[in-house]
């Protein structure tokens, strides 16, 4: 495949990928954390190419960031812990044996590398997508606990959420999370009490993109 454009299709369908998301959400199910399979990886990649794309970058960029999001939580095949850098390194040899030139890898391993707080910064168009589309999957169907008895903070508060959309308006450079949570299952408190590093890093990575980032609970901006 060297010579040829990488693309986030050969990326989804190669058989390693496709084993080590599943491999790595089984694990994740396994430590009772929220869904980080092929559904995760699907909407962030999604997500992070729609971010680029409304906002004129180039489609390449934008595929890149589809790429990157795509396999940003595949190193929780490894473990959650250093997920981020087992990722970056896993990422590196298959899209490297897939013929992906090394400026294009480079783009994608550092935006793997910095897609998770308190570590992770926007270091570039790519990244800063990643990142704003990562944090923007916080849904009910993401809950893997079939107990709720059992449900962590993170449970309660992703089941709580019945929609989330991502708004990007090129023309206001405006990029609005919009959430619509059922405040009987989790508190609005609750939600700030994980997510507010999370919306400072949005917050970054929309500045990076000459961008305001803004939140919007139940109709109400934030
Ligand atoms: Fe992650
Ligand atoms: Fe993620």
């Amino acid at each position: 495949m060297s010579n040829e454009i990488v693309s986030l299709k050969d990326v989804r369908h190669d058989p390693r990928v496709q084993t080590y998301i599943t491999r790595a959400n089984e694990q994740m199910k396994t430590v009772g954390y929220t869904e980080h399979g092929h559904r995760h990886a699907g909407i962030v990649s999604t997500i992070a190419r729609y971010i680029l794309t409304e906002l004129g970058c180039d489609p390449r960029q934008a595929e890149l960031a589809g790429i990157a999001a795509y396999l940003h939580d595949m190193g929780c095949v490894v473990n959650r812990v250093g997920h981020v850098e087992a990722g970056a390194m896993i990422a590196y040899d298959i899209l490297t044996k897939l013929g992906m030139p090394p400026e294009e890898v480079a783009t994608v391993i550092g935006a793997i590398g910095n897609h998770e707080e308190p570590n992770g910064q926007p270091i570039s168009r790519e990244s800063a997508a990643v990142i704003i589309a990562d944090k923007s999957d916080v849904h009910f169907s993401r809950v893997q606990n079939s107990d709720a008895l059992k449900f962590d903070i993170h449970d309660r508060v992703n089941h709580a959420v019945q929609k989330s959309f991502l708004r990007v308006d090129s023309a206001a450079r405006t990029i609005r999370l919009e959430l619509e949570i059922n405040t009987e299952a989790a508190s609005v408190t609750e939600y700030f009490e994980i997510f507010i590093l999370r919306m400072v890093l949005c917050r970054r990575a929309a500045d990076y993109l000459g961008c305001k980032f803004g939140l919007e609970i139940n109709g109400v901006c934030l």
